[in-house]
């Protein structure tokens, strides 16, 4: 059991139904030896008592932002200053949509502007809530803004409808918290690491583009477990619907030269993989305005050749200690990544099997063949988040021992 002892905890619960769950939390959280501290929303003051949660936190319970005495004992900014992590549970749908945009008109969400502290939510509605498309658009606000979230579920609530807007359980809420107050290794902190996702679209004309399938997906997960090993990390990514991964800044590009420049300007760095499924070919000449239909039948596209992003900068004078590329072939997978390798000049090379059997554009799931100038590891079937996970466990081991050498 993971002790919480000197760690102190600012719960802000908001008003639901699921408020009831947080009398639990608290207790789990004291068990642990966490201190507790609480503010209540005045909505949360109709569903629990502020005499209920200062029993079980054993500390005063902060209820209303222009109490004079809370302010002078202890101001809004002070709270949360003395918290090493703020939860919010349960997050309805109003306090997240305050938190994404900003506003600040209790004590809630005035700590909740306020802080420069990790930020948990639990949030809980009404299932078609929850599904709205501006709960949605919040919570990926959220999310690129670094909060973490645990829940919803699914299930039945008190509501009586079912699906997804239930709160996690106390039990889950708290491991979410011991996660995040427990420090994690981060070998790659001080280190930079910049990866290339998604397709580029390359113009036509004004409503027409070239471009790919490629989903984003591998290189938003890369992105993401270099940031959880402690890179200072930058996805370069092309257009996809994925929201940003915490701790990721992320750079969005349209076309091939755009991306070739964004990797030159985030130069230099330590590690740079190249995901992102960049397309070969650009309209030599995009047309100012769209193209209209004539007698004289379709137009003849003249194309250029595009930059080849990964081995200009793999040769440049700026050339990070290690690159990695990702071949996606049809057919002989490894003997045309182990070519790549030397005509690319990169460190290892991702091969995958993008053929209709290997089915990886747009899936979950990956298998890939790490392809260096020693030999060929192939990895099982895993998932997307694994691979990432597994490639920059790899790069870490790899980069670790050079960088001592060399001090
Ligand atoms: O030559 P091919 O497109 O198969 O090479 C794939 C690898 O090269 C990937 O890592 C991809 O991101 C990178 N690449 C690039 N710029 C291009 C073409 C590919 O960075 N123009």
């Amino acid at each position: 059991m993971t002790s919480l002892a000197g760690k102190a905890v600012l719960l802000i619960i908001g008003g639901g139904i699921a408020a009831y769950k947080t009398h639990e939390l608290v207790r789990l959280l004291k068990t642990r030896g966490a201190r507790v501290r609480v503010i209540m929303t005045r909505a949360a003051e109709e569903f629990v008592t502020p005499l209920s949660l200062a029993s079980l936190s054993g500390e005063k319970v902060y209820t209303a932002l222009f109490s004079l005495t809370d302010e002078v004992e202890m101001g809004h900014i002070q709270l949360s200053r003395a918290a090493d992590l703020l939860v919010v549970a349960p997050a309805t749908a109003d306090l997240m949509a305050k938190m994404a945009h900003g506003l600040a008109d209790d004590l809630a969400s005035t700590a909740l502007l306020a802080t420069d502290k990790p930020v948990l939510i639990a949030p809980a509605m009404n299932v078609r809530m929850w599904q709205h498309p501006a709960t949605q658009h919040n919570v990926e606000i959220l999310r690129r803004h670094g909060i973490a979230l645990v829940g919803p579920t699914d299930g039945e609530m008190a509501c009586g409808e079912f699906g997804p807007g239930r709160m996690a359980e106390p039990g889950d809420i708290l491991g979410a918290i011991v996660t995040m107050l427990t420090p994690k290794a981060r070998p790659l902190a001080g280190r930079r690491v910049i990866i290339t996702a998604g397709p580029t679209r390359e113009p036509i004309d004004p409503v027409r583009f070239i471009s790919n399938h490629s989903s984003g997906k591998q290189g938003y997960a890369i992105a993401e477990a270099a940031a959880e090993l402690g890179a200072e990390t930058v996805l370069i990514s092309g257009p996809v619907s994925l929201p940003a991964p915490s701790g990721v800044r992320v750079v969005n590009v349209e076309t091939a030269r755009e991306m070739l420049t964004a990797c030159q300007d985030e130069m230099p760095a330590d590690i740079a993989i190249f995901t992102a499924a960049v397309a070969d070919w650009r309209v030599a000449s995009e047309a100012a305005e769209k193209l209209k239909k004539t007698e004289a039948g379709p137009p003849n596209l003249a194309l250029a050749e595009n930059p080849d992003i990964l081995a200009t900068i793999a040769h440049s004078g700026m050339r990070p200690s290690l690159v990695v590329g990702f071949a996606a072939e049809t057919e002989k997978v490894t003997e045309h990544a182990t070519q790549k390798l030397k005509r690319k000049g990169c460190d290892i090379i991702v091969a995958n099997d993008v053929s209709e059997a290997g089915g990886v554009f747009g899936s979950d799931r990956n298998t890939v063949h790490l392809v260096t100038s020693t030999g060929i590891e192939s990895w099982p079937e895993m998932s997307k988040q694994d691979v990432g996970r597994k490639l920059m466990e790899r790069l870490t081991e790899l980069l670790t021992p050079q960088q001592k050498a060399m001090e």
